[in-house]
């Protein structure tokens, strides 16, 4: 029998005690053992739940609970979970989160905690809900130089941008369907601007390089200040427009960044739509590697977090696998010399000097302006030249 423990019975926490409910047997088979949850720690009453007596509002009756071996973090935030994943590491507990700005933030800690406690930190579901990501780069594709790691990682804002960009739905209707389907963080600002996206590739890229990528210097932006023009722009590029975590290592510096990206309809990434996600992974021996699947909700993040319980009943010592230590910033690449083409918004007044600066561009014309692709160059010289002409309206990046 393993005792199991879940701080913050929201959306995730409670899809975990469904998931080892529903899936007793299953997880008795795969496992060799009896998962139980025992305890489960929330501020809000659950008077009707059919367990009601293994909820606390004290956090101390899981940190000296000697019976319980693994701690499912699905509180989510930083301050109170924190303190709650430290104490119980030291304490010599196992933590599994869902929690991607905690394990962002605080991962290194962590794993040298787990480390010294010779017990686990996993983090599956923080990146890419019921998708394996982090186990495969830490153990399937170990054997490779993994160049490269980027996809759509926000079901959110996926599903607002297919709901534009297929149905011409508006951006405030979308979000709000997100919000009702439960897709969306509590506050959609995370989602929209791009926060959450730039948490989960500065972890799948700390996770590659095994060096912290600190997320709050990652260039990221999100997808409020898209207009309809720039669909119709897309269309007529014939992509469509991801918001993409990119990540790649390129003559030993590591580069991460979230924007929006016009993706080619020959990508694979193009066709992901709605809440799903997916991650492109590409090794110097695998090739390209592609996850797909629900990156948001319930059940699949709940499934993700419960394959980690699963992990730790198997294999109960820690695993330098999944780790990562302190920053580098000598080995990161400055988001200005990310070399990449742009497709470039302007005005018609502007259309003389762009060229004069660009050479010989090919213009599409939009509603308010024009539009050209930009020949590959790194984003620096790019700035410099749109500087030139007066700034463009806007720009964006093509998906490598
Ligand atoms: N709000 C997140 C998303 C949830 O939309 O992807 C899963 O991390």
């Amino acid at each position: 029998m393993k005792n199991i423990a879940i701080i913050g019975f929201g959306v995730v926490g409670s899809g975990v005690y469904e998931t080892i409910k529903t899936n007793k047997e299953i997880l008795k088979r795969n496992t060799g053992e009896e998962l139980r949850v025992v305890k489960v720690l929330d501020i809000r009453d659950f008077p009707d739940h059919e367990e009601k007596q293994i909820f606390t509002k004290d956090f101390n009756d899981l940190l000296n609970d000697e019976s319980i071996d693994i701690v499912v973090e699905t509180m989510g935030g930083v301050r109170f979970a924190y303190d709650y994943t430290k104490q119980l590491l030291e304490k010599g507990k196992s933590v599994v989160t869902s929690n991607k700005e905690l394990v962002a933030k605080h991962g290194e800690e962590f794993f040298k905690i787990a480390r010294e406690h010779n017990v686990r930190y996993l983090y599956e579901a923080s990146v890419g809900g019921a998708i394996p990501i982090i186990r495969p780069i830490a153990c399937d594709v170990a054997a490779n130089d993994i160049v490269e790691v980027s996809g759509i990682l926000n079901g959110t804002t996926n599903y607002i941008l297919t709901k534009m960009f297929l149905e011409n739905d508006s951006y405030d209707n979308a979000l709000k369907t997100a919000q009702e389907l439960g897709y969306a963080e509590k506050d959609p600002t995370a989602d929209v601007d791009g926060i959450d996206a730039c948490r989960k590739i500065s972890i799948l890229m700390s996770l590659v390089t095994h060096r912290k990528i600190d997320s709050e210097k990652v260039h990221t932006v999100g997808i409020r200040n898209l207009t309809t023009e720039d669909l119709t722009y897309a269309a007529a590029l014939d992509c469509k427009i991801k918001l993409i975590g990119c990540g790649f290592v390129e003559n030993g510096k590591v580069s991460a960044s979230v924007e929006p990206m016009l993706v080619p309809n020959n990508s694979p990434l193009s066709s992901v739509e709605d809440v799903f996600n997916a991650a492109i992974v590409k090794g110097n021996m695998a090739g390209t590697l592609m996850f797909y699947g629900r990156g948001a909700g319930m059940l699949p993040t709940a499934s993700a977090v419960v394959g980690d319980v699963v992990d730790i009943v198997r294999n109960p010592g820690y695993n330098s696998a999944y780790e990562w230590g302190e920053s580098a910033p000598e080995n990161e690449l400055a988001y200005e010399d990310i070399v990449a083409k742009f497709f470039v918004c302007i005005k018609e007044e502007q259309l003389e000097k762009a060229k004069k600066e660009f050479g010989d561009i090919e213009i599409i014309n939009g509603v308010t302006g024009l539009g050209f692709v930009a020949p590959k160059m790194s984003i620096k010289e790019l700035d410099e030249k749109l500087g030139a002409i007066g700034g463009a309206v806007s720009r964006l990046r093509f998906y490598r």
